[in-house]
Formats: structure tokens, sequence, C-alpha cells
């Protein structure tokens, strides 16, 4: 079923297991994520950033795709729609209107001031709808679609700050910005698990980890025992239907059907949700 992932975090938290995001940029992701989700048994938050959801048709045709691979599939474990990165309010509202189940309000590089302020309007709303919130604090380097952040600018949350925003705007999971990347990596990621403890005590909700690709399993499961029940995953599952889909077309270099290559490639995303569900501890807790 389609729900928020206020539940499926707070499970996660309890039992120490993050629920994996996995984002969408095609048909194909969708169906390899729902297909891993059911065959793990596990729950799965779809993670639908403004650009993908622009190339796909808009939010509208993203949770009409969702819905109907749900239905054809059978689908029996817990799965959310989730905006991801959402700039401003009123994006945010578009997709609570299109039907998303979750949404992230990303106003980390604002002012904190300013930043609670969104967010309450955010979860005002949200809530009205049975929708889950996400907010950040900090911010997460490196480039997602738009969404670009040069070194010298990322930051560390400050804790103090962060049991500020979480207890002022009664979000429903929390991401404080602590050295993950979005993209690959530079070097050993080196994220901050001090002040991960100091914020899962101040704060006492599920928090998200940003950046998932590229973080060794040592530093994930650290990462989980420290309150992380939410871990987002997109340039991994990028990078092996990448990979797939060039060695097809490098041994078929005649080859111009798109099920031919596109198929492969979406086989490759599955092959890759399925691992990170198992390294997560999701698996099976659906
Ligand atoms: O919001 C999405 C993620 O934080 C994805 O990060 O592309 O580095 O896996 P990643
Ligand atoms: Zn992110």
């Amino acid at each position: 079923p389609l729900v928020s992932m206020k539940e499926m975090l707070e499970k996660g938290k309890e039992n120490g297991y993050a629920v994996g995001q996995f984002n969408l940029n095609n048909m194909e992701y969708a169906q390899a994520i729902l297909q891993a989700a059911e065959e793990e048994k596990s729950p799965v938050i779809l993670g639908v950033s403004e650009g993908a959801g622009k190339y796909m048709g808009g939010f509208k045709v993203v949770v009409a795709l969702v819905k109907a691979l749900m239905e054809e599939y059978e689908t029996t474990v817990p799965v959310a729609i989730h905006l991801d990165h959402g700039s401003s309010f009123d994006k945010c509202a578009l997709a609570i209107q299109a039907g998303f189940s979750s949404v992230m309000i990303d106003a980390s590089s604002l002012p904190l001031d300013e930043n609670i302020a969104i967010t309450q309007k955010v979860v005002e709303l949200a809530h009205l709808h049975g929708v889950s919130v996400e907010a950040e604090l900090g911010r997460v380097g490196g480039q997602e679609d738009d969404l670009i952040v040069e070194d010298a600018e990322a930051a560390y949350a400050i804790p103090s700050e962060c049991e500020r925003l979480v207890k002022e705007t009664n979000v429903d999971c929390f991401a404080p910005a602590l050295g993950s990347v979005h993209g690959p990596y530079k070097g050993e990621p080196n994220l901050g698990f001090d002040r991960m403890e100091e914020v899962m005590n101040l704060t006492n909700i599920p928090l998200v980890l940003h950046g998932g690709t590229g973080i060794p399993t040592k530093d994930i499961k650290r990462a989980i025992s420290l309150g992380s029940a939410k871990i987002n995953v997109n340039t991994e599952n990028q990078l092996s239907q990448a990979k797939k889909i060039r060695e097809v077309l490098a041994e078929q270099p005649d080859q111009y059907d798109p099920r031919k290559y596109m198929g492969p490639g979406r086989d490759a995303i599955k092959e890759t949700v399925i691992g990170k569900m198992r390294e997560f501890g999701s698996s099976n807790q659906a």
C-alpha cells in the first residue's frame, strides 16, 4: 500500500534497520525498485527530485505510474512516494496535491529561522493530508540534479540548531548534513558520527542519511546504530544501470531496440537495490 514514511521509519529506528530511499529517474526505476521491494519483503521509499519529476512528465504522472505498477505487481509492502529536496512550500504543496505520501522541504540554504518557518508551514499542510515531512540542516555537498553545493559551502549541522528545528516544526524525520555528499565521494567519506549521536539524543526522531552512494558498510551500520532510519541512494543505481547498458551496446553494436538494453539496465538497478535492502537490514521487515 501507498503510505507515509512515518510508521516505516519509526519501526526501523526501533528495530535497528534503515529503509532505503531509491530515486526514480524513469519508468524502469519504478519497476525495478518496486519489484526489488516485493521480492525482499522490504518497505521502500521512492524518491522523486523536482528535476526527475519534471523529466517523467510531472508529479501526477509519477503518482499514476507508481500506483498502476503497484496494482499490476499486487504490491503488499509499504511504499512511500517522497518529494526529494523540495525547494519551496509551493513545490511541496504541488507534490501533496498530486498524491505524494511524503515530502522533504530542503530549506537548508536559508538562515535557521527561515528554515524553521517554511518547514512549519509545510508540516501544517502535509499533516492535514496524512503526508510525512523531512527537513534538513547543514548542507549536503556535491550535486543532485540542479542542487549543487560547492565543497566550501558544504556544512556540518549544529546539534543545538537541529534540536530547535525538530522541536519547533514537528517533522517526522530529519536530515542533519554531517559530511555526506551527493554523487561519488572524492576519497573516503568522513561522517560526523559524534554529532550524529548528539543529534539522535537531542531530537529522538528517525534521522536521514543523504548521499548513500559510496559509503562503506561499516559506516552504514554505524549510522544506523546512531538513529539513521532512512538512507538515500541514487547515483549507485545510475552507475549500475549505465554500466550494464554500455556493456550490452558494446557487445551488440547494431542493437537499437530500447527493450534490449533498457531491460538489462532495469535488472541491474533491481540487483543493486536488493543489495542495499540487505545491507540496510530492511529485507523481511515488511
Ligand atoms: O537525495 C538523494 C540522495 O541523497 C542520493 O545521493 O546520489 O549520492 O546516492 P547519492
Ligand atoms: Zn539528498
